[in-house]
């Protein structure tokens, strides 16, 4: 990890155990139910792998990739489908993995698509939420972190595509994206 654009806000144990916390919390909610995790590409990608060993119910995945136009520190508000789900999803239990909830526009646009499929039930978990930026009304079922309106990167987040490999949740130094 570059440290000089970057500093740590969660580290790898500290989200070790957090992640493990959140999956015996779901394990425990979907209790005799098998579970059709979604994640939500790419960014969700490394909480995900990490949330599913974690859990102890049956579980399927599978993964939708929605994205917003433009290379930007936050959402231009315009989604569009780039990959849709595999699979049917009526009258499954499905629950939608994010790494960050931040103006809730991502997870509104696949709420309302996958509710009109006709899923048992449609949570949703997050690693990360910045409610002081939300934009909707979307709610996150399970919540890792509730964090400050600070540019994060790393387990999965990115910053114009960099930094999604690094294994800590980091704060972007300013300097990086202010020129
Ligand atoms: C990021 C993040 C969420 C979304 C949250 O994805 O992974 O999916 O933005 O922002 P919102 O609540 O304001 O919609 P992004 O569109 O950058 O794609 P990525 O996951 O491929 O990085
Ligand atoms: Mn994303
Ligand atoms: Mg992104």
């Amino acid at each position: 990890m570059d440290l000089v654009k970057v500093e740590v806000l969660f580290d790898r144990e500290t989200l070790k155990k957090k992640v493990a916390e959140m999956g015996k919390q779901i394990s425990q909610d979907y209790k005799g139910r098998d579970l059709l995790v979604v994640g939500i590409l790419k960014g969700a990608f490394v909480f995900m792998a990490d949330l599913i060993r974690e859990m102890e119910v049956p579980v399927e995945l599978d993964f939708m990739d929605v994205s917003s136009y433009g290379i930007s520190t936050s959402s231009s508000g315009e989604v569009r489908i780039v990959k849709d789900l595999e699979y049917s999803i009526k009258d499954r239990d499905v629950l939608i993995v994010e790494d960050i909830v931040d103006t809730g526009l991502t997870l509104k646009y696949i709420c309302e698509i996958l509710r009109n499929r006709n899923p048992r039930s449609l949570k949703i978990a997050c690693l990360l939420d910045k409610p002081s930026r939300r934009k909707t009304d979307i709610h996150p079922d399970y919540v890792g972190y509730t964090i400050p309106d600070k540019f994060v990167v790393g387990y999965g987040l990115d910053y114009a595509e960099q930094y999604r490999h690094y294994p800590a949740v980091c704060v972007l130094k300013p300097a990086v994206y202010e020129n």
